[in-house]
């Protein structure tokens, strides 16, 4: 078994999920689903819309959750007890997979002529869809103004991935494999570690203009910082992040702020700083900019010319010089000396903590989808082994969580 089954085992002991299945040819894909949720303890029972019982039969979806498989809203046996009300109150969580276009336009439109539509509107429980259909279902406005509506009510959008469909066609929309899906279920049960902080992040690069045209930035493509935004999101943390340029996506939920050089960033951090928990510096300002900026874009004459560079102001210095700071996490990209670095800038700027990550590999850091990084506290150093950013920036912010924790634990016995 590997770590994250068993990560995944504890968040799924004992948890009532209720499996909704729609009719797609990634019906079968459920099946494995179910088997990996009942071998990491979870009860599952299961509701099949009509058209998914010409995908895949609710014997075997039966047999396998070893639970009888609700199929009509209407059925006189069940309905003597409210069948409907009942599941929507037994289910801790309740996961929609495949998602059919049909039914996401059902869920958008509230509607509850079947018994999965009317259990999910009648539950308090979290619900998550994995879409699958052809890349064109997908990619069509409709179904696209429906998934805007369901994540707006909170609802979790699982996927799809993109590659090969059933149909032929090669695009977005194929359903997440079971064990991605278990994984992305889990963290519906973590606990939520930051709910009710307030977290302000910057991310990706800045850019310092030398005329009208041209600039002075860096490689940084603010994977990394947008990772940890979605992590302490998911966290359960209010999140700002304060974004240079960079075209990534980022979720509705959290507030951005989009700003180009270092004293746009500065103007932006300082407007809200006041009222944040925890600040988490992972951009790339720039450490200087030209003096002046040239009205005019600077023509080709001379052979040589001269760029006058003057310091921009350190933004995390700033925040965390200020009277009633945050708790601040700094980043240290660098391509030599790391440790040595990192540390002085955790004293001299004095930091709660610093992540320090070398820049130099071509394979993680700056523009790469995986990273490493060691993380220096007054009294403790923590290495992340080359992972993902995503998963990484999970890692992250729970070390970050649990530091600040203990933070405020010593403040409040001191006070
Ligand atoms: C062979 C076949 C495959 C289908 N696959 C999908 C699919 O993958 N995704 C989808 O959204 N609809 C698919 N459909 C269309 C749905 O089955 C149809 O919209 C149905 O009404 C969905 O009902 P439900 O959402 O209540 O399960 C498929 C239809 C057929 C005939």
């Amino acid at each position: 078994m590997n770590l994250l089954n068993c990560d995944a085992m504890n968040f799924f002991h004992n948890k009532n999920i209720l499996l909704g299945v729609t009719g797609g040819i990634a019906a079968y894909k459920s099946v494995t689903l179910v088997r990996r949720l009942k071998d990491q303890g979870a009860n599952v029972q299961v509701i099949m819309t009509e058209s998914a019982q010409e995908f895949v039969t609710a014997l075997t979806f039966q047999a396998i959750s070893g639970n009888p498989v609700h199929t009509s809203l209407l059925d006189p046996q069940a309905e003597a007890a409210m069948g409907h009300i009942e599941l929507a109150r037994w289910a801790d969580a309740i996961v929609i997979a495949p998602a059919t276009a049909n039914s996401m336009a059902r869920l958008a439109g509230g509607e509850a002529g079947d018994l999965l539509t009317a259990v999910c509107l009648a539950s308090k429980a979290p619900v998550a869809l994995a879409p699958a259909m052809n890349q064109a279902m997908w990619s069509n406005q409709a179904t696209q103004k429906n998934l805007q509506i369901l994540k707006s009510r909170n609802i979790e959008i699982f996927g799809p991935a993109a590659g090969q469909q059933a149909c032929g066609d090669v695009g977005e929309g194929r359903m997440l494999e079971a064990e991605e899906m278990t994984e992305k279920l889990a963290s519906l049960f973590k606990q939520k570690t930051l709910s009710g902080i307030r977290v302000m992040l910057t991310a990706g690069p800045t850019r310092e203009a030398i005329d009208p045209v041209r600039y002075i930035s860096n490689h940084s493509s603010g994977k990394m910082g947008y990772a940890i935004a979605h992590a302490a999101l998911e966290a359960g943390a209010s999140v700002e992040l304060v974004s240079g340029p960079c075209s990534l996506e980022v979720s509705e939920r959290i507030q951005l702020s989009r700003v180009e050089s270092a004293a746009q960033m500065l103007a932006a951090v300082q407007r809200n700083i006041n009222e944040i928990d925890i600040f988490i510096a992972v951009a790339a300002v720039a450490d200087y900019r030209p003096r002046a900026i040239e009205g005019q874009k600077i023509k080709k004459h001379a052979d040589t010319i001269t760029l006058e560079l003057v310091k921009n102001p350190d933004i995390l210095a700033m925040v965390a010089s200020l009277q009633n700071r945050p708790f601040c996490v700094g980043f240290a990209a660098e391509t030599e000396n790391l440790e040595q670095y990192a540390k002085q800038k955790l004293e001299s700027k004095q930091l709660d903590m610093i992540v320090a990550n070398r820049v130099d590999k071509s394979d993680s850091g700056f523009n790469s989808d995986y990273n490493s990084a060691t993380v220096f506290s007054a009294n403790s150093t923590t290495e992340f082994e080359k992972s993902t950013k995503t998963r990484l920036a999970t890692e992250l912010i729970g070390l970050i969580a649990s530091h600040y924790i203990n933070d405020e634990k010593i403040t409040e016995q001191h006070e």
